[in-house]
């Protein structure tokens, strides 16, 4: 999981049930994400300019949706940098663990959701990007 790179972090696209009453988008943990979903939790009332995220995780998978709007995800694994943009409700972008991320960007009336594998536990999180350059590369 340390080794893993930007490049292991991919858009997924999910499915996407129409009718003239608008669109239902389902996930479900192992059918069309790689993992099982333990929490769920969402971003909104961003104010405009404002950044989140600025940290990694050891163990966390995760899939970061645009609900509503757009933002962008900067993926980096110490080594590599990719901007990500999301912006459709039907696609996903999963976040394998030891991976450095800040989310900026945001739309007025944006909402992030995010799927992921465990509980809250800070312990699983890397908040500082030097320590997160030790731990990857040590
Ligand atoms: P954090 O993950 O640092 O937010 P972001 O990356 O979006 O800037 O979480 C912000 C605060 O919310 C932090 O004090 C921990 C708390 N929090 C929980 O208590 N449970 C959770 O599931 C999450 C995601 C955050």
């Amino acid at each position: 999981m340390k080794k893993n790179t930007v490049y292991d972090c991919v858009i997924l696209s999910l499915n996407k049930v129409q009718n003239r009453a608008g669109n239902i988008t389902i996930v479900e943990g192992r059918e069309n994400v790689p993992f099982d979903v333990k929490r769920i939790y969402y971003l909104y009332d961003i104010p405009g300019g404002e950044d989140r995220g600025g940290h990694a995780h050891k163990a966390l998978h995760q899939l970061v949706i645009a609900a509503s709007g757009s933002f962008d995800v900067l993926l980096n694994d110490g080594m590599n940098k990719k901007v990500v943009t999301l912006n459709r409700p039907d696609y996903g972008l999963y976040i394998v663990p030891g991976i450095w991320r800040e989310l900026m960007e945001f739309s007025s009336g944006a909402i992030c959701l995010v799927l992921a594998s465990e509980v809250y536990d800070e312990e699983d999180y890397i908040r500082e990007y030097e320590l997160f350059k030790s731990y990857k590369f040590q």
